[in-house]
């Protein structure tokens, strides 16, 4: 495995890679669910490009860009162990010379809504990043989680309204056996904090329960808001909304994501499902 930090020696070693490359893009902290994408990338890809950048485009000023966990070397070993080809983990400076880009990626009215509402501004550093680390990498497939719903949603979008040459794949969110979605974030959590960061998924999952029973979309939304609100306190919601796989306001039938938002103290967690509403007469 390859570790590169500059442009130019990523460009190196991605000319030496023959056959389809798989890039997947991580700010570091790598846990579980990172491996899991690394997994599908090895296995659909014939070589795995590994990106570690903390992108200051995405923090808002009160967001936590300086307590964010950076954890290199164990990321490397985690990289080595899944058979990534080549890390790319640029400074600041390297994916911002001259400071921070005054054009940036506009990720359209759906980058407005629900984590674009909370946190004005990042999606436009997201996709802003995401489609530099396309142009260096030049990857032909990219796997992004489906914990980070709204963003795999907008990057696929991005590749397809600007006519990015990349694949962009999905790949189902992993979680504790008690529920709970991997995010680097969870790290942050304190014990009670993490009983109470609970309230998230079983949510989803009483959305899917009510769904699988045929109750219609208000109802499937009720069970997950009385499901939320039963969890341990502490969990500040911030949304609970269900609709279309696109992000479109919530169908009445057929398939649909339920998506979720909570303060849980200083640490704001998100979690998604699928769902699928039974057909309405
Ligand atoms: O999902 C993430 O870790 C980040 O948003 C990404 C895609 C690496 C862009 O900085």
């Amino acid at each position: 495995m390859e570790l590169v930090t500059t442009r130019e020696e990523l460009a190196k070693a991605r000319a030496a890679l023959t056959g389809t490359v798989g890039v997947v893009m991580t700010m570091g902290a790598l846990h579980e669910g990172h491996e899991t994408l690394l997994r599908a990338a090895r296995e659909q890809a014939d070589h795995v490009l590994v990106t570690i950048f903390v992108n200051p485009l995405q923090f808002g000023p009160n967001e936590d860009f300086d307590r964010y966990p950076r954890t290199l070397a164990d990321d490397l070993e985690v990289c080595r162990r899944a058979g990534a080809d080549v890390v790319f983990a640029p400074g600041r400076e390297e994916m911002y010379p001259g400071g921070e880009p005054l054009v940036r990626v506009n990720p359209g009215p759906h980058g407005e809504e629900l984590e674009g509402h909370s946190r004005p501004g990042f999606f436009h550093g997201v996709l802003t990043v995401v489609l530099k680390l396309f142009q260096l990498t030049r990857a032909d497939l990219a796997f992004f989680g489906e914990k980070d719903y709204q963003q795999l949603t907008l990057v696929r979008r991005m590749a397809r309204d600007l006519d990015v040459p990349v694949r962009v794949v999905g790949v189902p969110t992993v979680r504790e056996p008690d529920g709970l979605a991997l995010s680097s974030r969870n790290r942050y959590l304190s014990e009670p904090e993490r009983a109470t960061a609970l309230s998230l998924s079983a949510a989803l999952r009483a959305g899917v329960e009510a769904a699988e029973q045929g109750q219609d979309a208000a109802a499937v939304l009720a069970a997950a808001h009385r499901a939320f609100g039963a969890g341990t306190p502490g969990a500040e919601l911030d949304y609970l909304v269900l609709t279309d796989p696109d992000l479109e306001p919530g169908p009445v039938s057929g398939p649909a994501r339920l998506l979720v938002a909570a303060w849980v103290g200083a640490t704001r967690l998100i979690d998604n499902t699928a769902i699928v509403l039974a057909p309405r007469p």
